[in-house]
């Protein structure tokens, strides 16, 4: 039978239905293990599922010399050292299309919330502020018009289209940016500078690289118009996050809504929490139970196949394995 290490607790019936089939190990606590945890959890196992959480670099492939199988709870993968995968023949899995939907409603919702000013409001009222004012007030925490806005897409894959479709149906403009051209109904393709200076909202859907690290960056947010709203849903370090804070003080641009971080968790003390142009939330992106449930299944199916030698539901480096899978 073989062994496999799984990193975290999921949700739904994949891990009971693994347990069923390979030798079991899985991580029992609420907080991801530390690297020499995993280091040791692996070491004797042909299978890890991990998530977003655990690097997965060369010292863990040192210390897990069976190791033939890793598949990630998740649709980014920077967290892999995907090059060192590949020279040990060793199949990625991933989770990509389970999370589209839920991922674009929580940048949405994001853009809404920063637009229609939400989170201020919720804290003026528990505050007392509006109680105090005895009434309705013509100009309380005027927000931004959604239709007729132009929303600017940085990343056209997936989860940047589902974003596009929804601003659609608000009479947003959209207009986007990807790495290799791309075509997308109802978005007007437009040069990085143009998508920069042109948003008033901005959102991020890119894969997280070398490329792509710190892309929004303090040259990016002085061109952006300072009534811009920055949403990022998918990887903390596309931004500059000190050039981000600095421009959030001097209110270079008006707001930012963000679901990622640098390096997550941020803690109390984080100078984003001290600005009140800034919304935050703790990585939600795909935090719904259905797809939660979705994306531990597709990890647990692309592990069995891959212990198997079958060719995994979702791969990121078919290649790694010569076409020796089937
Ligand atoms: C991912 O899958 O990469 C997200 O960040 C979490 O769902």
């Amino acid at each position: 039978m073989h062994k496999v290490f799984v990193s975290r607790k999921l949700p739904g019936p994949a891990l009971q239905q693994l347990a069923e089939r390979v030798e079991l190990q899985c991580w029992p606590e609420n907080s991801p293990p530390s690297p020499q945890a995993l280091q040791q959890a692996v070491s004797d196992c042909d299978g890890l599922l991990c998530t977003l959480n655990d690097k997965i670099d060369q010292d863990l492939l040192d210390a897990a010399p069976k190791l033939r199988v890793v598949s990630s709870c998740s649709v980014g993968v920077d967290h892999v050292d995907i090059a060192a995968l590949n020279a040990r023949g060793i199949p990625l899995g991933y989770t990509p299309h389970v999370l589209t939907e839920a991922t674009a409603d929580l940048a949405f919702a994001l853009l809404l919330c920063a637009a229609r000013r939400l989170n201020e409001g919720d804290r003026f009222t528990r505050n007392g502020g509006w109680a105090a004012q005895r009434g309705w007030d013509p100009e309380l925490l005027l927000g931004r018009d959604l239709h007729g806005a132009t929303l600017g897409l940085l990343g056209l894959g997936p989860i940047g289209q589902a974003m596009a479709r929804r601003a659609q149906g608000f009479g947003i403009r959209v207009i986007g940016w990807n790495r290799s051209t791309r075509q997308v109904t109802g978005v007007e393709n437009h040069s990085f500078e143009e998508v920069i200076a042109q948003s008033d909202f901005l959102s991020l859907h890119l894969a997280l690289c070398a490329d792509t690290r710190h892309i929004i960056n303090a040259k990016t947010l002085q061109q952006m118009p300072d009534h811009a709203i920055l949403i990022n849903s998918a990887r903390g370090a596309l931004i500059d996050e000190q050039a981000l804070i600095s421009a959030l003080r001097k209110q270079q641009i008006a707001a930012a809504a963000l679901d990622v971080f640098e390096h997550e968790p941020i803690t109390p003390e984080h100078p984003l929490l001290a600005l009140p142009n800034a919304i935050i939330a703790p990585h939600l992106g795909s935090a719904t139970r259905g797809t939660r449930v979705a994306m531990a299944q597709l990890a647990v199916d692309n592990l069995l196949a891959g212990l198997e030698g079958l060719t995994m539901p979702q791969c990121v480096n078919p290649q790694a394995t010569n076409g020796q899978q089937s």
